[in-house]
């Protein structure tokens, strides 16, 4: 199917899934049309990764920052989101995925929050791939909830020195290992509040292709330039 050197593949990719409003402009249509089409593109990556046997997938669907897009735009997005649980909740189970919320669950409404919660509870002993959803979700903001939620552990006597290790476990990320791998699609060179802790020492793969084009020789092509990079975190170059 692909030649992909296992041993260099990442235990934990996130993506950034832009540009599904250009692609939809491109062709005259409404940017919701983009947003569709990028679900068959979500479906695509998250079975590849349960096959090359990827542990951890990061998804950016959709940020705090993004409530303020226009009224009509939000809602349809939210009813993309409802169907999207609803149609893949068969196949995360059929595939041992564990379907996992990171953001501000509580910003949605609240049909949409038990439909979280049920996904991630019906799927929540699922041990082949750990699928988080990033929905309302802003890095600084996590951080900031990591703090507050530190300080009361502090109160409490729960937690005496405060180090990365114990930092880490407030995120909503928890016990997971950090990204190895970030992909963004249709070229834009920023991070938009992503993961800004745990993406410190993340390889970024920037692709000009719009996320409903991203399909799995994309992908393919990314996990192999990852195979490709030296990564460093400090040290010197080995020969
Ligand atoms: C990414 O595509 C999806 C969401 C942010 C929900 P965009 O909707 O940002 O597409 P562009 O960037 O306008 O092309
Ligand atoms: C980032 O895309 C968020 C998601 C992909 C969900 P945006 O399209 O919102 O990012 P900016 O606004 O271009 O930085
Ligand atoms: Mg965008």
């Amino acid at each position: 199917m692909h030649s992909l050197d296992h041993e260099k593949l990442p235990t934990h990719v996130a993506i950034i899934m832009d540009g599904n409003g250009r692609w939809a402009k491109l062709r005259n249509l409404p940017r919701i049309e983009g947003h569709i089409v990028g679900v068959e593109s979500v479906r695509e990556v998250v079975i590849m990764t349960r096959e090359l046997r990827i542990p951890y997938l990061t998804l950016y669907a959709f940020s705090k920052e993004n409530w303020v897009r226009p009224k009509d735009e939000v809602r349809k997005l939210l009813e993309l989101l409802g169907l999207y649980l609803d149609k893949e909740l068969p196949l995360m189970l059929e595939k041992g995925v564990r379907f996992n919320v990171i953001g501000e669950r509580r910003d949605f409404p609240e049909a949409l929050q038990a439909k979280f919660a049920e996904v991630m509870g019906r799927t929540a002993k699922n041990k082949d791939l750990v699928l988080n959803l990033a929905l309302s979700y802003s890095g600084r903001k996590e951080i900031l909830n990591a703090v507050v939620t530190l300080i009361e552990d502090v109160k409490k006597g729960l937690i005496k020195k405060i180090d990365e290790r114990v930092f880490k476990k407030h995120l909503y990320t928890g016990a997971m290992p950090d990204p190895d791998l970030l992909i963004r699609t249709s070229g834009e060179m920023r991070l938009s509040n992503f993961l800004l802790w745990q993406m410190a020492y993340t390889e970024i793969y920037v692709t000009d292709t719009f996320w409903p084009d991203f399909r799995g020789d994309q992908y393919v092509a990314a996990l192999r330039e990852f195979g490709q990079r030296e990564r460093r975190f400090g040290r010197v170059k080995e020969d």
